[in-house]
């Protein structure tokens, strides 16, 4: 079994005063997984995936990237943060090039896939444009793009479709559904949505708490088959794991 990501044992908090975020989370996620990672508002998914990304460092315990004892995680795993941050002033294609001129790659490749791909992103022909000129969507498109253009195998995805409408989001949910098949990338991933976070994934953390005395994780393997559809939501086990999900969010 290859393990892209271990946790043993994470702690953090950001002052004495206020106790820690989290404490004693250990997880893992396997090469090609799809995991989700679900829970209350201010439980601290955020600052998980800071911890993973390298922004932030623990209080105790142990981040492993491929096994390796991550020193210098930052810029190792493509991370999606939860508002899309894409910069006005540059177009798409100059969006999509930024983690790899951060990181001093040449672009000249890139640019050329980024190109290719936005066909596939619903944006063909917008490489041009700015964000100010694109809907709700296209924008989280433009994010995810870039995140995937950062090159790295572990894709964190912090709320990528929180602020979309319904049908939206159900397009946007086939599509990564698609894409990720497609490209064989391990995706570690947040949502509020529980009947999203069922439909996507291999397996779902809990995140325990609310942030005070610290949370730690709890697994739920969800045991649909593979290859997913989205009309799988109106199957009839659909709602009992929903239902079974609920239960142990919040007992
Ligand atoms: N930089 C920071 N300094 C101090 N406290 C912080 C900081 N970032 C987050 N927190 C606190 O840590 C806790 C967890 O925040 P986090 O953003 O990880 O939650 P979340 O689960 O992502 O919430 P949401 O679902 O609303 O996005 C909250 O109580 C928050 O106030
Ligand atoms: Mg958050």
């Amino acid at each position: 079994m290859t393990y892209v990501l271990t946790l043993q044992g994470v702690g953090c908090s950001f002052s004495k005063e206020s106790g820690p975020v989290l404490s004693g989370v250990s997880l893992d996620v396997r090469a090609g997984e799809f995991v989700s990672v679900v829970g209350a508002s201010g439980s601290g998914k955020s600052t998980l995936f800071k911890l993973i990304a390298g922004l932030l460092e623990p209080d105790c315990g142990e981040i492993r990237l491929r096994g390796a004892k991550a020193g210098g995680r930052l810029g190792k795993v493509s991370y999606m943060p939860q508002k899309d941050l894409l910069l006005p002033w540059r177009t798409v294609l100059a969006n999509c090039l930024l983690p790899l001129e951060i990181a001093r790659s040449r672009t000249e490749p890139a640019k050329r896939e980024i190109t290719a791909r936005l066909k596939d992103f619903g944006l063909a022909g917008l490489e041009h444009a700015y964000p100010d000129e694109l809907s709700g969507g296209m924008r989280q498109r433009v994010a995810f793009l870039r995140t995937i253009a950062g090159g790295q195998e572990l894709l964190l995805l912090d709320e990528p479709f929180g602020a979309l409408d319904a049908m939206t989001k159900r397009d946007m949910q086939r599509w990564l559904l698609g894409l990720w098949s497609e490209l064989g990338k391990t995706v570690l991933f947040i949502t509020h949505d529980l009947e999203e976070a069922l439909l996507l994934s291999d397996r779902i953390y809990m995140m325990s708490g609310t942030g005070q005395g610290g949370s730690g994780v709890r697994e739920m393997i969800v045991p649909l088959p593979r290859p997913r559809r989205y009309e799988m939501v109106y199957e009839a086990g659909f709602a009992g794991l929903r239902q079974e999900l609920e239960r142990r969010l919040h007992a």
